[in-house]
């Protein structure tokens, strides 16, 4: 079965409209360079900056997708200060991470809620990129594998059959975000051979065609060896993509 790698930049809380739209320009210019018609590339920049790169995505033509780190799960109301899968939908966005590991631990988002945006950004027509991973006290205590499960089992509770064709799970070990330290490679396949599985499991026959992703302290110098592995197929990248040398680095391992 092959699947296309996703090869995602997740530039958290960094980079204003203005230096949103150089990254986007410099970053077409190392692609350029390569042919990558095999990988696909989404930029997930912050909410302000979206219309900005959906301008100068469109206007040059470049090929990479555009993605939201976040969404609510209703498509309108009394909600201050939160942004609907509607309205992502209307500026051309195709991926939303939805319950990254920093909405969990620093806002409160539980699997429940995760569920319902990852339904609502489906519904919406996107594609919802579903975050687990688990924190270094889980790992040493040999619970690694049960949490993201059990992650996966509330996260993904609200997707129909049909949604799980665009799917995508990234798997990001807390331990190994922003600090340097990547899962091993062989740690990282095991995890996402488990999530393959799980998601099997959930929905029988949905396993073989879904994309995972491994993400944390993904660079250039490491990133061939995780992408190579057979159920690893893409990267969730946050540090790294702020640079388009060090990003387009990363997207050349992926093909
Ligand atoms: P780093 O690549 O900076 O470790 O971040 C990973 C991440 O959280 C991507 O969503």
């Amino acid at each position: 079965m092959s699947r296309t790698p996703l090869v995602s930049g997740n530039w958290k809380m960094h980079l204003n409209h203005l230096e949103a739209i150089q990254v986007c320009q410099k970053l077409s210019y190392e692609l350029a360079r390569h042919r990558y018609d095999r990988v696909e590339v989404s930029l997930h920049p912050p909410f302000v900056d979206l219309r900005s790169c959906q301008t100068v995505i469109d206007a040059d033509r470049l090929e990479f997708k555009l993605g939201a780190q976040n969404c609510h799960d209703q498509s309108h109301g009394a909600f201050t200060g939160e942004v609907s899968p509607a309205m992502l939908a209307k500026l051309d966005v195709s991926y939303v991470i939805v319950g990254h590991s920093e909405r969990r631990a620093l806002f409160g988002e539980t699997d429940e809620f995760v569920a319902a945006k990852a339904a609502a950004v489906a519904k919406a027509g996107m594609a919802p990129i579903v975050c687990v991973g688990e924190t270094l006290d889980d790992r040493e205590a040999g619970r690694a594998a049960e949490v993201v499960t059990t992650q996966l089992q509330g996260s993904l509770a609200k997707l129909t059959r049909a949604h799980f064709e665009t799917l995508v799970v990234a798997y990001e070990p807390v331990w190994a975000i922003g600090t340097g330290r990547n899962a091993s490679p062989q740690d990282a396949q095991d995890m996402c051979a488990t999530v393959r599985q799980v998601v099997d499991d959930i929905r029988r026959g949905t396993g073989q065609h879904l994309r995972i992703q491994y993400g944390g302290s993904v660079k250039p110098a490491n990133a061939q060896e995780l992408l190579a592995q057979p159920d690893i197929d893409g990267a969730l990248v946050g540090g790294a993509s702020l640079d388009p040398t060090q990003f387009a680095r990363i997207v050349q391992a992926a093909l």
